[in-house]
């Protein structure tokens, strides 16, 4: 069974808990797209981990952990991790994590572009994580960036680099930007690689070979549906596929080899950066982050919070092909009275059921609001779908049936053990 899991809203919606769940019945878990801009958070007993670009599953013990082509590879960042979680006591070797070869590299000058960007936007910035995503998939699409191939090889890459880095360099320079020094990237890139030397493999053809021998494979998403370049709220995007189609080009594994799709969603919603947020509600924000909650797992920032919008999700569903759904922080709603879900958005006085194309217009959307009557109980402590309260279940059925997909898994806090299927 090979399982996509992507996030049905704008990111940050839970999958890295989602997926530590779902690793139990896998084999191998892929990342297939994103970079070190995603943070995923799983809780171990009291232990906390946030992975940015290994997937999740490796902190199960005799899983395989795939860092697909379809990935950007900041080398120095990623040797960073691998030691994080060593220290942590997880173990990450060649045999649980394996690299793809044709991943592209994210060099310096890609996060010096990404944050030049930004300033020269001002106003309209994107509120990126600052990690040279844009820049890098922006090479990649333009046929001039370096692979880990490249990297790999201690003959070529020298010359490569020179290469690139003078470009870069005279980019910078009349930006007024800071350059970048050719001997301390080829140090830190050059000792990178050979700590990595070891976990690089053509990934395609192993994940070909396993499928073929039956292994479960797990793709995790990152990101969300509406943070996608093609699907998304665009210019207000990452620069990756973070939707369905993305496990398929990022990975080599065809669309006829995947069995489903879990959308993963959270019974409110988030978003951290720029960008429209139609049902975005400063009440809900407050509340979250009175309570600690909602603050971005790589970059720190307050994530904007508002009510769950259907309109949004309905949307994940259709271009993911969503089957099932897992609902997260259920909990975070637990104290709220009345509950109001977004069904569709009026704009020029007419109610529109999907999304505009125009960033602008959907800027202008007035949510449209059905109200529920909360249930105001802790759900915490809940683990069966039974010792929900009947408030709290009717309105999870609910917004599975306005999103379209049958609800799976309904979580209700962090932890392993808060999370209840249905
Ligand atoms: P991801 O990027 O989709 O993996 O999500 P993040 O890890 O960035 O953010 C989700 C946050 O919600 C993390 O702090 C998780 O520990 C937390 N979380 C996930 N599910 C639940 C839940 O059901 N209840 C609560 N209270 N927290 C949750
Ligand atoms: P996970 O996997 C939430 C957002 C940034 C910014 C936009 C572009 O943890 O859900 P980028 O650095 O990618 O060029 O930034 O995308 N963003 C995320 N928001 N969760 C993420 O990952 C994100 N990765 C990028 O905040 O708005
Ligand atoms: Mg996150």
């Amino acid at each position: 069974m090979n399982t996509i899991l992507v996030g049905a809203q704008w990111g940050d919606e839970g999958k890295g808990k989602i997926i530590d769940v779902l690793t139990e019945q896998a084999d191998i878990v892929v990342r297939t797209q994103g970079g070190n801009n995603a943070g995923h958070t799983v809780f171990v007993g009291p232990q906390k981990y946030v992975l940015h670009l290994i997937p999740s599953g490796i902190l199960r013990p005799d899983k395989v952990c795939v860092v697909g082509n379809g990935v950007v590879i900041d080398p120095v960042s990623l040797v960073g991790e691998i030691d994080g979680l060593e220290k942590l006591g997880v173990q990450v070797s060649p045999k649980n994590l394996i690299i793809s070869e044709t991943a592209h590299v994210v060099f310096p000058w890609h996060r010096e572009l990404d944050a030049q960007r930004e300033v020269r936007k001002g106003q309209g910035k994107i509120g990126t994580t600052k990690r040279g995503i844009g820049p890098t998939y922006g090479d990649k699409a333009a046929r001039v960036g370096l692979r880990v191939v490249d990297l790999m090889n201690a003959k070529r890459f020298p010359e490569r680099l020179r290469e690139r880095l003078q470009e870069n360099n005279e980019v910078l320079r009349a930006l007024g930007a800071q350059t970048v020094d050719y001997d301390t990237v080829l140090r830190d890139y050059t000792t990178a690689a050979d700590r990595l030397r070891p976990f690089v493999a053509n990934t395609v053809v192993y994940l070909h070979e396993s499928t073929r021998r039956g292994a479960n494979v797990l793709f995790e998403g990152a990101q969300g549906t509406f943070l996608d370049i093609d699907h998304g709220t665009y210019p207000y995007v990452t620069s990756s596929n973070t939707t369905a189609g993305g496990a398929s080009t990022g990975s080599g594994v065809p669309p006829n080899r995947m069995d489903r799709v879990v959308g993963v969603m959270k019974a409110y919603t988030t978003r951290v950066g720029e960008g429209p947020l139609p049902s975005e509600d400063a009440g809900i924000s407050d509340l979250l982050h009175g309570l600690g909650r909602e603050f971005g797992a790589t970059t720190g920032r307050a994530r904007r919070c508002g009510w769950f919008d259907a309109v949004v999700t309905r949307h994940a569903c259709m271009v993911n092909g969503i089957d099932e759904l897992a609902i997260t922080n259920i909990d975070g709603l637990d104290t709220v009275a009345t509950i109001k879900v977004c069904v569709g958005y009026k704009v020029d006085g007419t109610v529109l059921r999907h999304i505009p194309a125009d960033v602008e217009s959907m800027v202008r959307c007035e949510p449209v609001y059905e109200t529920f009557p909360g249930w105001v109980t802790p759900t915490d402590k809940a683990t069966r779908w039974e010792e929900l309260p009947d408030n709290c279940r009717h309105y999870l059925l609910s917004i599975s049936q306005m999103t379209g997909a049958r609800l799976i898994i309904a979580s209700v806090g962090p932890a392993r053990e808060q999370t209840i299927p249905v």
